[in-house]
């Protein structure tokens, strides 16, 4: 299990006072020398936080973005120009604080199988992921449209971590995320995952990546980006051990 850090508040920082620190490009770096595997940067339609050069920039430069996108035609054309390591497709609403839901991709697979192609027709193509919600129905969609993995949308159980609710949520991460095994689709995970809430989720399935952003990005305010990090895959490692040693007991 890998992490992928979302390093969109930091731009946030950076543009409330219109200069360029803290610098995005900086940011990346430092969670990829802490040991996160990918860094993810959502290019909003508004431009609220990360910007074009950004994503530009942190693509060439580390090679390792994960690019959060809408399925907006002009911002596919700028995906397809960078063409980072892997997009994430994700529904998008001006409003919202941040990405609310998961990807309708049942209600319209013709659309989303042909962005997915457009990805995979380049030689050096960007992986492609579909953002959704824990729905069986979401999940066979992202496989009929091409999609290689799903990043199942973990928003609900975060905000009902510890309440019947929340072990409801739970129990359909799971289920989803083992019924995409079981069809070919590669499995990550993200949205309100903290230091707490991500021990239950990471143990439920054999997720790939989580992705996560605003509590590693908050910790860091008192301890540093490289220090959240750690201790953020230390978290992640530990659970891998825990798994580690389920699987040994019930195979002896
Ligand atoms: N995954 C997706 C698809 C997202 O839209 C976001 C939020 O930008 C995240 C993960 C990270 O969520 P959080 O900031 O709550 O950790």
């Amino acid at each position: 299990m890998e992490l992928g850090v979302n390093i969109d508040h930091i731009a946030t920082l950076r543009n409330a006072r219109g200069g360029d620190f803290p610098s995005p490009v900086h940011a990346a770096f430092a969670v990829l020398n802490a040991g996160a595997s990918n860094v993810t940067c959502h290019l909003r339609e508004d431009r609220r936080h990360i910007r074009d050069n950004d994503v530009k920039i942190i693509s060439e430069l580390t090679k390792r973005l994960n690019l959060e996108m809408s399925a907006e035609e002009d911002i596919v054309r700028i995906a397809l120009d960078i063409m980072p390591k892997s997009i994430t497709i994700v529904p998008e609403r001006r409003k919202e604080l941040t990405t609310e839901g998961g990807l309708d991709v049942a209600g319209d697979v013709k659309r989303y199988r042909d962005i997915t192609g457009k990805f995979k027709f380049k030689s050096l193509g960007s992986v492609a992921s579909a953002f959704i919600e824990p729905d069986l129905r979401q999940v066979e969609a992202a496989k009929e449209a091409g999609f290689d993995f799903i990043e199942i949308h973990t928003g609900k159980y975060a905000d009902k971590t510890g309440t019947e609710d929340g072990a409801k949520e739970l129990k359909k991460i799971k289920e989803a995320a083992a019924y995409a095994l079981e069809i070919g689709l590669k499995v990550n995970a993200g949205h309100g995952l903290d230091y707490k809430n991500i021990y239950d989720v990471a143990l439920t399935g054999d997720f790939r990546e989580f992705n996560i952003g605003y509590s590693i990005v908050s910790k860091a305010v008192f301890c540093g980006l490289e220090a959240a990090v750690k201790e953020m895959l230390g978290i992640i490692k530990a659970v891998e051990l825990v798994k580690f040693k389920n699987r040994l007991e019930k195979n002896s």
